[in-house]
């Protein structure tokens, strides 16, 4: 009789040599990254949307902005790993020791096969694969080691203005509607250091999920601290349990960014289709293109959302403080409920790693 349990065993048995009709053969320096990228989503990540993940996703964004046609920077370069007895000094990046402490030890495992800088995007792309309604962003690989540290006052701060923000990008060639594309990563995000006594405070109600509660949350009427008041970079929020940052505030006020900000708020599918091409062009920074590979099919399609915005529970359309002045803001469903108490983002450093 036809056996096709073996015949089926042959077949897997043959090295796969010839690739799939339709898909091309992945070049090597991807083949070499796979285990890489297997491993990371495995033993770091363990197909989660949480600490570990926000804050590789992080990583890319304080790596790759420190670059200055005027102070100069390596951009995109891994700097931030390499160099991270200099980089964590700097005020901008505080709470990335824990980020090191959690990240770094898989760089030190494959430096023989992959860069810091390549590492660090490899690491932010991947980071999204179980945050449900992310986009799938690209990879490219083939950065050189950094050669110095980044300068110091080129990541913004919380604090900084918006004139100051958006001046900064300016001079990396990002445009104001690209700001906030990028910070769609607020919504899978939260602060350890913004208000030290509450380290891994989300940004919204939802931080392991990409949705556009962000948006929505940041325009509603602030009306509380979740921990202590005072603090630089904080401004009071309308659902307890999360933190307000001064930055995402004005942000979604300027004229410059209100109606992106707005628009994002309702259109989950649209804030998806920015933040891929806006992260891609970081991690170009101080890169040229043409020299990287294309590596994108290391990175897996995260897991997909169907997003219905709303506002959190006791809030209305009359809470909102909206800026754009050529869209009002509509109306949306109120969550059902008492008000909520957002829980804090369990840390991935445990009390026994150190965080030097
Ligand atoms: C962080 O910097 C220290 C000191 O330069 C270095 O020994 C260590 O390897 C760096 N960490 C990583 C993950 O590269
Ligand atoms: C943020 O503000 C500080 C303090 O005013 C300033 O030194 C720094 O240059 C600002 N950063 C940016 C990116 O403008
Ligand atoms: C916020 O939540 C915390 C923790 O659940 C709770 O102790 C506190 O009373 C809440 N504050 C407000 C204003 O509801």
């Amino acid at each position: 009789m036809f056996n096709f349990n073996k015949l089926l065993a042959l077949v897997l048995a043959v090295p796969f040599v010839v690739a799939a009709p339709g898909k091309r053969a992945l070049p090597a320096i991807c083949q070499r990254l796979e285990p890489v990228a297997a491993d990371l989503l495995e033993n770091l990540f363990g197909g989660e949307c949480g600490d570990s993940a926000h804050g590789a996703l992080r990583l890319i964004f304080h790596d790759a902005i420190g670059i200055s046609p005027i102070v100069g920077g390596g951009g995109a370069d891994g700097s931030i790993v390499t160099f991270n007895a200099t980089e964590l000094t700097f005020e901008a990046n505080d709470g990335l020791d824990d980020v090191i402490a959690d990240v770094g030890p898989f760089f030190l495992k494959h430096q023989d096969v992959i860069t810091s800088g390549d590492f660090v995007q490899l690491a932010g792309a991947l980071s999204l694969a179980a945050c449900p309604g992310a986009p799938r962003v690209q990879f490219f690989a083939g950065r050189e080691p950094p050669k110095a540290p980044s300068p110091n006052f080129l990541v913004p701060e919380p604090f900084n203005t918006t004139d100051q923000i958006i001046e900064r990008f300016a001079q990396v060639g990002f445009e104001p509607h690209e700001i906030v594309a990028l910070l769609s990563s607020h919504s899978i995000a939260g602060a350890d250091t913004v208000d030290p006594t509450i380290p891994g405070t989300p940004f919204d109600t939802t931080p392991s999920v990409y949705d556009t509660n962000i948006f929505i949350d940041v325009l509603l009427k602030g009306t509380l601290f979740p921990g202590t008041a005072g603090n630089q970079g904080e401004l009071m929020t309308a659902v307890n349990g999360t933190l307000r940052l001064q930055s995402d505030f004005e942000i979604a006020h300027d004229p410059r960014t209100a109606c992106t900000w707005q628009e994002f708020a309702t259109n989950q599918p649209l804030m998806a289709s920015k933040f891929g091409p806006a992260v891609l062009k970081l991690s170009f920074l101080g890169q040229d293109p043409e020299r990287l590979t294309d590596c994108s099919e290391l990175i897996p399609q995260p897991p997909a959302l169907k997003d219905v915005p709303e506002f959190p529970p006791g809030q209305f359309l009359s809470d909102i403080q909206a800026s754009c002045d050529v869209a009002r803001f509509p109306d949306l469903p109120t969550q059902p409920g008492p008000p909520l108490d957002v829980a804090p983002i369990p840390q991935a450093d445990s009390d026994d790693e150190d965080d030097s």
